[in-house]
């Protein structure tokens, strides 16, 4: 575990809030611009209300990462809930198990530099997403 890790409960939809406020506060840190953030908080809303609605309860880890002169914000979206059966569907734009928009795992995935899912029903669920500055 690292020291630079803030690790946000998710259970309803105020922690989805709590954890967009946290990572604009973190990536703005990182130096990240206005449009960027808002990116950032749109990804994150789309996998951390995931979790509020497909797994019931779950966590958010934020960390500012860097990489040479290179700086970023790693989010990782993690739960114990059912997990998903067929990820390749579930990633598919429109495709949505109960009359959602089924646009959260694929948009998520188009705003961030980074992007991967691991699930396994009756597991859960870790989604790893990276976005660079500049
Ligand atoms: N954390 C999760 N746990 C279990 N299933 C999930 C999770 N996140 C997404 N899914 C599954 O993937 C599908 C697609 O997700 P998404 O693109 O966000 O669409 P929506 O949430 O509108 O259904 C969901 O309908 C659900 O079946
Ligand atoms: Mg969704």
């Amino acid at each position: 575990m690292n020291n630079n890790e803030t690790h946000i409960p998710i259970q309803r939809s105020e922690d989805i809030v709590t954890a967009r406020e946290q990572a604009r506060a973190l990536g703005r840190a990182a130096g990240f611009n206005g449009s960027d953030l808002t990116l950032i908080a749109t990804a994150i809303s789309e996998v951390t209300r995931n979790i509020v609605e497909h797994a019931k309860r779950g966590e958010l880890v934020l960390c500012l990462i860097s990489v040479g002169s290179k700086r970023g914000i790693s989010i990782v979206a993690r739960d114990e809930g059912p997990g998903i059966p067929d990820v390749a569907r579930a990633m598919q734009y429109g495709y949505s198990s109960r009359n959602g928009l089924g646009v959260g795992l694929p948009g998520a995935r188009w705003l961030m530099d980074e992007f991967d899912i691991v699930s396994k029903v009756g597991k859960g669920t870790i989604i790893t997403m990276r976005k660079w500055a500049g």
